[in-house]
């Protein structure tokens, strides 16, 4: 008899219908919640030093997002260009992460030690010295401006009260470390950590990928 009533009922039906449906998505939904938390850093991963945080904030600043993203999908073609996608334990301290998706410019999430700091300062000042093709901006006024050290003190505070293991003889510091630093100095040490810590495609799993069907 309920059966027959909540099919000549369209809205009940449809209510129904929806219950239903949501149990599929919470299914997936829900690990999820748990999984999140439980993410370990991969091995060698820290909270930024000083400068590198100090470019980091940079780095948002200028907006260079818009062009580059942090995240090598887990296609051949871009595991090939860039090196070993990117995984979860590597952007445990990043706050916002930066993976995107626009990509104007490559994918920068393993450019650490790709290019020489002095490569990254002529790109910065004008790309075009280094790329004659690029369209990049230029960047230039990074080299008038110094690192605030009182700021990215109050910045790792508050990273440190909110859970990244910073100790307090870090903090105390940093104002030391970025002392006499420009905004340039502070980009160019963000941008040669990236992907540090990143495994490395051996030269055992490329052979497994290869002979993959
Ligand atoms: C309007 C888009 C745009 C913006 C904004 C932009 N870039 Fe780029 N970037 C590019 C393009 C295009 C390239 C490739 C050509 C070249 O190397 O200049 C590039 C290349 C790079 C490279 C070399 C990557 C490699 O693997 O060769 C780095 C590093 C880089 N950009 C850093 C930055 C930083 C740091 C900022 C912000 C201060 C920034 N970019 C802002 C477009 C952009």
């Amino acid at each position: 008899m309920y059966h027959e009533k909540v099919e000549k009922n369209i809205s009940v039906m449809g209510i129904l219908i929806a219950v239903a449906i949501s149990f599929g998505g919470l299914s997936q939904i829900i690990p999820l919640m748990f999984q999140a938390e439980a993410i370990e850093p991969t091995p060698g991963v820290k909270p930024y030093p000083a400068l590198q945080l100090a470019g980091r904030d940079i780095y948002i600043r200028e907006g260079c997002y818009n062009c580059h993203s942090q995240m090598i999908r887990t296609l051949r073609f871009e595991t090939e260009r860039y090196g070993h996608y990117s995984l979860a334990g590597e952007s445990v301290y990043d706050r916002p992460f930066q993976w995107g998706s626009k990509r104007t410019g490559p994918d920068i999430a393993r450019v650490g030690g790709r290019y020489s700091d002095d490569w990254h300062r002529a790109h910065l000042i004008n790309p075009r010295d280094v790329v004659p093709e690029s369209n990049m901006p230029a960047y230039s006024w990074l080299l008038d401006a110094e690192v605030d050290g009182a700021q990215i003190t109050t910045h790792m505070k508050a990273l440190q009260t909110i859970g990244d293991p910073y100790t307090d003889e870090e903090i105390a510091g940093a104002a030391a470390a970025v002392a006499g630093k420009t905004e340039m100095d502070a980009v160019i040490a963000y941008l040669q950590g990236l992907g540090k810590h990143a495994p490395r495609l051996g030269a055992a799993s490329v052979a497994a990928a290869e002979s993959a069907p």
